[in-house]
């Protein structure tokens, strides 16, 4: 189970690492520059791989641990759909800045959640 909380803890690293980096970071100095959308591009691909990895490692440990019926893990999947639909729209309508600051706010909600679950 260590190799799995592992790979969840390293996908919600490069979920909520890489946004904290772009929001504090890449944005302020790179905006509006040629760099910017693609870069912005390459995280939300890597992004849909981390949070594939991340459904398939947490369904493991809710299987594991037994916590299906837990109304703090029903919370947080509502989040990681809707966070994953967001990311979606995002990727499709890039230039909407309103969502960046909303799958921020829900993302630190997720990781929120995630720790008041953890053994
Ligand atoms: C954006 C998506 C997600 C993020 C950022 C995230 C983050 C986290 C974090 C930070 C923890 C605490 C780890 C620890 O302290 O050991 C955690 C635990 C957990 N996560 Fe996630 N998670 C996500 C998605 C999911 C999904 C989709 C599931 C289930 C299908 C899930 C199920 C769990 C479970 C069951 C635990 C508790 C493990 C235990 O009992 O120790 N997570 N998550």
């Amino acid at each position: 189970m260590t190799a799995v909380r592992y790979l969840h803890e390293l996908a919600m690293a490069f979920f909520v690492g890489g946004q904290l980096v772009l929001v504090a970071a890449v944005v302020p100095i790179a905006r509006g520059s040629d760099q910017m959308r693609p870069m912005a591009r390459r995280f939300a691909y890597g992004t849909l791989v981390a949070l594939g990895v991340l459904v398939i490692t947490g369904s493991i440990m809710a299987s594991h641990f037994h916590r299906w019926s837990d109304g703090t893990l029903h919370a947080k999947l509502a989040l990681v759909v809707l966070a994953g639909v967001l990311v979606g729209i995002h990727i499709a309508r890039p230039a909407n800045r309103a969502l960046d600051g909303i799958i921020f706010v829900i993302s630190l909600t997720i990781v929120w959640l995630g720790v008041a679950l953890a053994h």
